[in-house]
């Protein structure tokens, strides 16, 4: 892959990319409008005679709680976020044990960037059975939508086949266990675009808001590089850090942050991005190749040791 001239034609592609995420999100809006539906999750069930479901009343509390004092971190929906603050719907101290998950957040870790939060019981025990449900929504979202539409075997032969992928990726390296590394329709939209949470651009910049999906995003992508060649003096690389028509800037090797004002085609800027592959590739999928795809990468656990 090249350097990729700046301005490329993108309207046909991003008309072709709206509709893939269309029916993303789609699905999820039909998932979340139905969790009643779903069944409970049986080795829960099996394990242990399953405590009283706490009240509307009580997770209407923790949301508010969790949202004022935990969600500029760990993001609204407690998917991790800025800083470090980690996911907490996988998160066996926020998940597993109310009295551990006291201890913890009231000591904090001051020195990894959580304070303490003196709460008492009643609160912190809402904001877990707050965490506890999302987990759960979660956990059915992620594992049902996506799998039911397409053939793993089908995604198999289409990925080491037709689909190009093994010319970059690996079931043995890269891609070993990415199926319990994402959540379905984040591992969809990755495939698609493998940048953020999977959620299209021009998504977000229309102000669309999907739990789960476009906030809170503790993904981390490949950043894109830029050569700045200005006219009268030595060029300039690094990763891109912001780009608009008037001004370009980087962050060097050396880790100092270069900012240059743009007039026209002076000075020349060239960006690279490693996911242009995937870029490019928007305009070519198809429905059946992208579910099948999907429902086989899923298939790629970790192997329990
Ligand atoms: C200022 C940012 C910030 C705020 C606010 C914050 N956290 Fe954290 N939280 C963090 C960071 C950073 C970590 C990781 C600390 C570490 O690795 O030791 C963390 C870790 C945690 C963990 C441990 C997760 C694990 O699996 O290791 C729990 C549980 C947790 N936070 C719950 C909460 C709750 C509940 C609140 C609100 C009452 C909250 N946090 C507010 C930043 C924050
Ligand atoms: C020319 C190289 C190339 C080809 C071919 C390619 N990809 Fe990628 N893909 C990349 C790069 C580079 C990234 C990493 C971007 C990043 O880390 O931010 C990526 C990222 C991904 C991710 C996200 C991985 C993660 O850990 O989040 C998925 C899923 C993915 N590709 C699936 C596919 C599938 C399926 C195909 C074939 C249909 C394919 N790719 C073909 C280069 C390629």
């Amino acid at each position: 892959m090249g350097s990729t001239p700046l301005r490329r034609p993108l309207a046909g592609r991003v008309a072709v990319a709206g509709a893939v995420w269309l029916w993303i999100v789609a699905a999820a809006a039909v998932q979340a409008a139905a969790p009643a539906a779903q069944p409970a999750d049986p080795g829960a069930a099996m394990a242990a005679p399953a405590p009283a479901a706490p009240s509307a009343e009580v997770l209407a509390q923790g949301k508010a709680q969790f949202e004022a004092a935990c969600g500029a971190c760990h993001g609204a929906n407690g998917r991790g976020g800025r800083g470090g603050a980690p996911d907490l719907l996988t998160s066996p101290v926020a998940l597993d044990d109310g009295v551990r998950f006291r201890d913890w957040v009231r000591k904090g870790s001051p020195e990894k960037g959580m304070p303490g939060f003196p709460l008492d019981d009643t609160s912190l025990d809402a904001v877990r059975a707050h965490l506890v449900s999302l987990a759960g929504q979660a956990r059915r979202m992620g594992d049902r939508q996506i799998a039911i539409v397409g053939d793993p075997g089908r995604g198999r032969a289409y990925f080491e086949g037709a689909g190009g992928c093994t010319a970059c990726h690996s079931l043995a390296g890269d891609f070993a266990g990415i199926g319990s590394r994402y959540p379905a329709r984040v591992l969809q939209g990755r495939i698609v675009l493998p940048r953020g949470n999977g959620v299209h651009p021009g998504l977000l910049q229309l102000g669309v808001r999907i739990p789960g999906i476009t906030d809170g995003a503790a993904v981390q992508d490949a950043p894109r590089t830029v050569t700045v060649s200005p006219r009268n003096g030595p060029p300039a690389t690094g990763v891109l850090l912001a780009i608009s028509d008037f001004d370009v800037s980087l962050r060097d090797a050396s880790g100092a942050y270069r900012s240059f004002a743009r007039h026209g085609a002076e000075p020349r800027v060239q960006v690279h991005d490693p996911a242009q592959w995937h870029v490019d590739h928007l305009a070519r999928w198809s429905d059946d190749d992208l579910h099948d795809v999907t429902a086989f990468l899923l298939g790629q656990k970790v192997e329990a040791k």
